[in-house]
């Protein structure tokens, strides 16, 4: 198939993921048929892209006329069938449950057109095993979004054992078209590359958090205004090639044997988590949170985070060639 043959965009499940990533694909141009189980479900997910529009809006990303144009472009549908019968490229964005992926992932391939793409936004299963209930996976491959997805650029796009090298250069094709920044990723491992690297940050700074070396907030601070500043313009690969090779392999040969290389379940998110402090859900976690954050303080806290990502997507990602 070619990108043009993709016409129509299925999105399954319109949870926390499914909805921004239906609302991209509506934003790229598609039309999107947005399934789930429930009526109500789908009702809720379309309030909530109405609301991440009107951000949009105010960013002076969309204009009003654009933002009528992606609500009309959305379709929902509780009908499996009549979600995926006219689709080319279908993505599933349900429960992290393997049997369940397989078995709907089963269905879908029964009744979608023998040349659509089938993609998973797994996170933490193996991509060739959740389309391991297909007859011809060469149609499969993972797409990995960010949340919130309808802002955050990247997608990994995953090669499972049995995915085409074409189904892999598609879904790329089809990623870059809604202008998001796609990277390849040409082994199905487990956890991906982003979150593997996300969690090796996160192993260090609870152990240092742990060792009482540094307050939450200040490892905060820390990388906000390190790691995470030269992380927004180069990545850490070309930070070690203006740094010096020679420099890096010093550091790493002096820091890697010292740092945690622990395996368990880091002690200080198991201490706050047996405690029943779950973060900003909760009312505490590394912070406390002073204010009631019920539905409405998540759902203002989320808007803020919404803007700030956005101001960011504007002046990086779309202003200039992406990186
Ligand atoms: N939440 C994240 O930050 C995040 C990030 C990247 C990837 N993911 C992955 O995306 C997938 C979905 O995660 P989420 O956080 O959006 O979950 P979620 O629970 O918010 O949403 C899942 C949706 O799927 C629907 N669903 C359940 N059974 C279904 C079925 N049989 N058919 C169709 N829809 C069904 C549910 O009703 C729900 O609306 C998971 O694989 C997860 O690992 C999540």
């Amino acid at each position: 198939m070619k990108l043009e043959e993709i016409k129509q965009i299925t999105v399954l499940g319109s949870g926390v993921m499914g909805h921004g990533i239906a609302q991209g694909f509506a934003m790229g141009g598609y039309p999107v048929v947005l399934y789930d189980i429930d009526d109500a479900l789908l009702r809720v997910a379309l309030s909530h892209i109405r609301e991440s529009l009107a951000l949009f809006r105010e960013a002076g990303l969309v204009s009003p006329e654009e933002t009528t144009a992606v609500m009309e472009r959305l379709s929902v549908s509780t009908d499996l069938k009549q979600a995926v019968e006219n689709s080319e490229f279908i993505i599933e964005v349900i429960p992290e449950i393997l049997d369940l992926k397989q078995s709907v992932l089963k269905e879908v391939e029964a009744l979608c057109p023998g040349n659509a793409i089938i993609a998973s936004n797994t996170s933490h299963l193996r991509v060739s095993e959740v389309f391991a209930s297909l007859e011809d996976p060469s149609r499969s491959v993972g797409a990995h979004y960010f949340n919130p997805p309808q802002i955050c650029p990247t997608v990994e796009v995953v090669k499972g054992e049995g995915t085409s090298d074409a189904t892999l250069s598609l879904t790329y094709d089809l990623m870059k078209k809604i202008k998001k920044v796609p990277v390849r990723l040409h082994k199905d491992v487990v956890g991906l590359v982003v979150n593997r690297l996300q969690t090796a940050l996160l192993r260090e700074a609870f152990y240092l958090y742990e060792e009482g070396v540094i307050s939450a907030e200040d490892i905060d601070h820390a990388v906000r205004g390190s790691l995470g500043f030269r992380a927004a313009s180069i990545g850490p690969m070309a930070m070690v090639d203006m740094g010096g090779l020679d420099a890096w392999l010093d550091c790493c040969e002096k820091l890697l044997p010292i740092m945690d290389a622990g395996t368990d379940g880091p002690k200080a998110l198991k201490t706050l988590v047996a405690d029943g402090h779950t973060g900003i859900k909760s009312g505490k976690g590394f912070y406390e949170y002073a204010v009631d954050f019920s539905q409405d303080g998540l759902d203002e806290a989320v808007k803020k985070r919404d803007r700030e990502f956005l101001d960011r997507l504007k002046r990086r990602f779309l202003s200039t060639p992406a990186p």
